[in-house]
């Protein structure tokens, strides 16, 4: 032991972290939060009554949440905390879907086989899942579902890029990979004269027509079934990748960037919404979404002289880089001179 036991508390406490995470997405998924965020302060016996619940047991889950900053508890009584009023169904933040998400068997066997990435470099979801996520996401709809929700609710920071660049002289936006089309929405809405197209795996296009079904009526939106491996639609002024480049190995990334500079008008540019990392010291979050994406994918959360390194490699360079929300960054580039 320590001196003072300190840094046994501490491993224990990052050891303790995924039963935390179990017990939070639990309480989600047995609707506990959504239940405490209605009513004032509820007791466990009462609560276990209403959810059909072991009131022992779930009065041991509440003690835990409150332990960790989800509930607070007065005499017996809970409240769920502002953290735990975020991860109530169908708060603004989406933070149920994302807790589901993460907890989820798609992700969890994934990262049980963190060691063997580690020794191959192979992403440990096709160890665990016999195929490259996307290709999974196909043949797994209610996983599909799953994923476009949480990856909407992590993406809520994309309402944000029309603040931070104006897109109002834009002719026509294409968002390779847009997901639900959250931020073709939040563009659309800002720059009236703009056409929107975006481009998609069949999965995340069930959710895409309902969030941009009025832009697609009123002639302003296309939704195209595609790959960005292959090619991106030509001509647009604007070519957005938001979370996208971090999937991809430097290979299959310089290969979309590469399309998009050879689709792009003259004064076109790529919008990059990623967590650029600077060139010094890693914030945790981007740290352990990198991990992610080696247990995921082929991709990598890079620093900013290496989407440099990979751009120039497509004909492209840097202009700007803007802050955005939870560590993401607007990295927006243009032509390369030749
Ligand atoms: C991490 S999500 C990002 C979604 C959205 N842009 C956002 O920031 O919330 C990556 C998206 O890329 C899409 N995708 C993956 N491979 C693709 C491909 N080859 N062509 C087009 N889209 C693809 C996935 O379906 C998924 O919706």
């Amino acid at each position: 032991m320590t001196g003072n036991g300190s840094a046994e508390r501490e491993v224990l406490r990052l050891m303790t972290g995924p039963w935390v995470a179990r017990a939070v997405a639990t309480a989600v998924e047995l609707g506990v939060l959504d239940r405490l965020a209605e009513d004032a302060a509820d007791d466990a016996d009462g609560l276990a009554a209403e959810l059909d619940l072991h009131p022992d047991r779930l009065g041991r889950l509440l003690r835990l949440l409150a332990a960790v900053g989800v509930l607070r508890e007065q005499r017996g009584r809970y409240r769920p905390t502002e953290v735990g009023a975020a991860l109530r169904r169908g708060h603004p933040s989406g933070m149920a879907d994302l807790a589901l998400l993460y907890d989820s068997d798609m992700f969890t066997s994934a990262w049980t086989r963190l060691a063997d990435t580690v020794r191959t470099g192979e992403p440990a979801f096709e160890a665990a899942h016999g195929t490259d996520a996307f290709t999974y996401l196909e043949d797994h709809p209610e996983d599909a579902a799953r994923y476009t929700a949480g990856m909407a609710a992590s993406g809520r920071f994309s309402t944000a890029i029309p603040d931070v660049h104006d897109f109002t002289g834009a002719r026509v936006v294409v968002d390779l990979g847009g997901g639900d089309g959250e931020l073709l929405a939040a563009v659309l809405t800002r720059a009236p004269r703009a056409r929107g197209v975006l481009v998609e795996r069949p999965p995340a296009l069930a959710a895409a027509r309902t969030r941009l079904g009025a832009f697609v009526d009123a002639g302003r939106c296309e939704l195209v079934e595609g790959d960005f491996l292959r090619g991106v639609p030509a001509g647009a002024d604007v070519y957005l990748l938001s979370r996208v480049l971090h999937n991809w190995s430097d290979e299959d990334a310089r290969a979309v960037l590469r399309h998009c500079r050879e689709a792009m008008a003259p004064d076109g540019l790529v919008l990059i919404a990623e967590r650029v990392l600077p060139d010094d010291g890693r914030p945790w979050l981007s740290s352990v979404l990198d991990a992610h994406m080696m247990v995921m994918t082929t991709g990598a959360e890079r620093t900013e002289r290496e989407y440099e390194a990979l751009l120039r490699s497509a004909g492209l360079t840097t202009r700007r880089i803007l802050d955005l929300l939870l560590e993401m960054r607007l990295l927006v580039a243009g032509p390369a001179a030749p």
